[in-house]
């Protein structure tokens, strides 16, 4: 089996995508690293933030992983604010951590997300998609849950789908 991690990046660290890392959890043992728990700045030009939790992450994540699932909610038709800042810290792998960048290359990447509107907006990927061909990475797959009554709304057949891309030898936990 693949190993993976997530990246959990929720203002709530126990709110409905913070379920549905769970939820994916059970069903393959990949850990959670929750972004609430990390102190990363955002993008430095002058690179001020070297010395925060970004760069000892990201080596961990490229030493140890092959698959990276990351788990937000939708903010205002985008990935969240937490998140998007992990994503500009990549940035980082390209200019002072060009090592760490080259082992981003022939990693995996998938996204579940949770929002309440009934269907994603067109184009929520895309920041994704795009990144994971900028970055050598190979994009797995999505999945989206909606809130309903403050739980996400988890369907079994798009979990399966969703695992078989994700994991090497699909197999439920239960
Ligand atoms: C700041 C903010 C912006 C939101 N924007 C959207 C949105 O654009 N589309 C949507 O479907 N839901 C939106 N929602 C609803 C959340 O996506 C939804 O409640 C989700 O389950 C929250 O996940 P969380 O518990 O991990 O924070 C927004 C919620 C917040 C707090």
């Amino acid at each position: 089996m693949k190993k993976g991690i997530i990246i959990l990046g929720s203002s709530n660290s126990n709110g409905t995508t913070s379920q549905i890392a769970s939820f994916i959890v059970a069903r393959t043992d990949f850990p959670i690293i929750d972004l609430n728990t990390k102190i990363i700045g955002k993008f430095d030009y002058e690179f001020n933030n070297r010395d925060d939790d970004f760069l000892p992450l990201i080596r961990h994540i490229v030493e140890s992983y092959q698959i990276i699932v990351f788990a937000t909610p939708v903010y205002w038709y985008s990935m969240s604010g937490t998140m998007k800042i992990f994503f500009d810290r990549l940035s980082d792998c390209l200019k002072t951590e060009k090592e760490t960048g080259r082992k981003l290359r022939g990693m995996e990447m998938a996204v579940v997300c949770c929002g309440c509107d009934q269907e994603l907006k067109e184009g929520f990927y895309m920041p994704f998609i795009e990144t994971a061909k900028y970055l050598g990475m190979t994009y797995q797959g999505d999945m989206y849950c909606v809130e309903e009554n403050g739980l996400p709304v988890i369907n079994e057949a798009e979990v399966e789908v969703f695992l078989k891309g994700v994991k090497d030898e699909y197999s439920i936990i239960s």
